[in-house]
């Protein structure tokens, strides 16, 4: 029997899940239910959950096969938090430890405040994450969320005509150079070469059309590297545009899942050196590279 709640926060973007709880198994009814609201309002909040790691991934598979976490900074790091199937979202060492200020894990952290969509710099990147909080800071650290669904509607037809068919070049280190972080080894490097995605992603379950950037977009395949830059930076001013923000304030349990097909997000600033924030993601991979996909 369905019991749940589901509370939309924009008319068809975002929206509060109440009294379900995923740490059980769910009948199939409410698994397509829960689906059709994913896809319907591209973020959902489930509050006040309490999820191992195996109840964490078991729900999280609900939506297609687990991503396996590799991390850039994986070298440095001796021993994880948690296993492969989630990546640590927190500002914590080892031994729960807030983490130094040298450290690589911390800026690929920052790397996190830049918008972007997860693994759009994989050849297969990536549909769905969802991020579980364990620990919460009392002010900042939230997440902001945009519809880019919306933003690809409220285009003029002159601009979506011109960029429906673009290819775009990604990759993890461009995102990173912007905020300092260069040192790669070329052994890191040559794991995440570039990836080329479309720049506008048909989403089957809604039939809606979505802007698909990130802060990862290094150039557009076919343009010359200035006018690619230009564009990219007028569509991610566009995208990110006050009516297009979600922007979510974290408690203890809740589980936020997102669409990485039609949204960006981004973390927001708050003291860390001075609170600790710990949070996994369980992320679920794409169905294949989207250029592939498309032709
Ligand atoms: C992520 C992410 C932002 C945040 O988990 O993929 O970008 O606020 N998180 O922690
Ligand atoms: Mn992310």
């Amino acid at each position: 029997m369905t019991r749940f709640t589901i509370q939309p926060i924009h008319t068809d973007f975002a929206a509060e899940v109440f009294d379900i709880d995923l740490s059980k198994k769910q009948s199939s009814a409410d698994i397509n239910l829960v689906k059709e609201a994913f896809w319907k309002y591209a973020v959902l909040v489930f509050p006040d959950q309490k999820l191992s790691l195996d109840q964490h991934v078991e729900f999280t598979t609900l939506f297609g096969p687990i991503e396996m976490n590799v991390n850039t900074y994986q070298e440095e790091v001796k021993k994880h938090r948690f296993d492969y199937r989630v990546s640590d979202i927190s500002n914590l060492d080892e031994e729960d430890n807030i983490l130094a200020e040298n450290s690589r894990k911390r800026m690929s952290g920052l790397a996190n405040r830049l918008w972007h969509t997860d693994s759009i710099f994989r050849h297969k990147p990536a549909l769905a994450s969802a991020l579980y909080a364990l620990t919460v800071v009392p002010i900042g650290g939230k997440t902001e969320f945009t519809d880019t669904r919306a933003a690809w509607d409220a285009l003029p037809d002159i601009t979506k005509n011109k960029i429906d068919k673009l290819i775009v070049e990604h990759s993890i280190f461009h995102s990173r150079a912007k905020i300092g972080f260069t040192n790669f080894t070329e052994k890191e490097k040559a794991a995440l070469p570039p990836s080329r995605q479309v720049l506008v992603r048909n989403i089957p379950e809604s039939h809606r059309k979505a802007l698909y950037i990130a802060s990862h977009a290094m150039r557009i395949i076919g343009m010359s590297d200035h006018e690619g830059v230009a564009l990219l930076g007028e569509l991610m001013a566009h995208a990110t545009q006050p009516q297009f923000i979600y922007s979510h304030r974290w408690r203890v349990g809740d589980l936020v899942i997102w669409d990485n097909r039609c949204t960006m997000h981004r973390g927001t600033d708050y003291d860390e050196k001075r609170f600790k924030r710990d949070m996994r993601r369980a992320t679920v991979s794409d169905i294949g590279n989207t250029v592939e996909l498309a032709s």
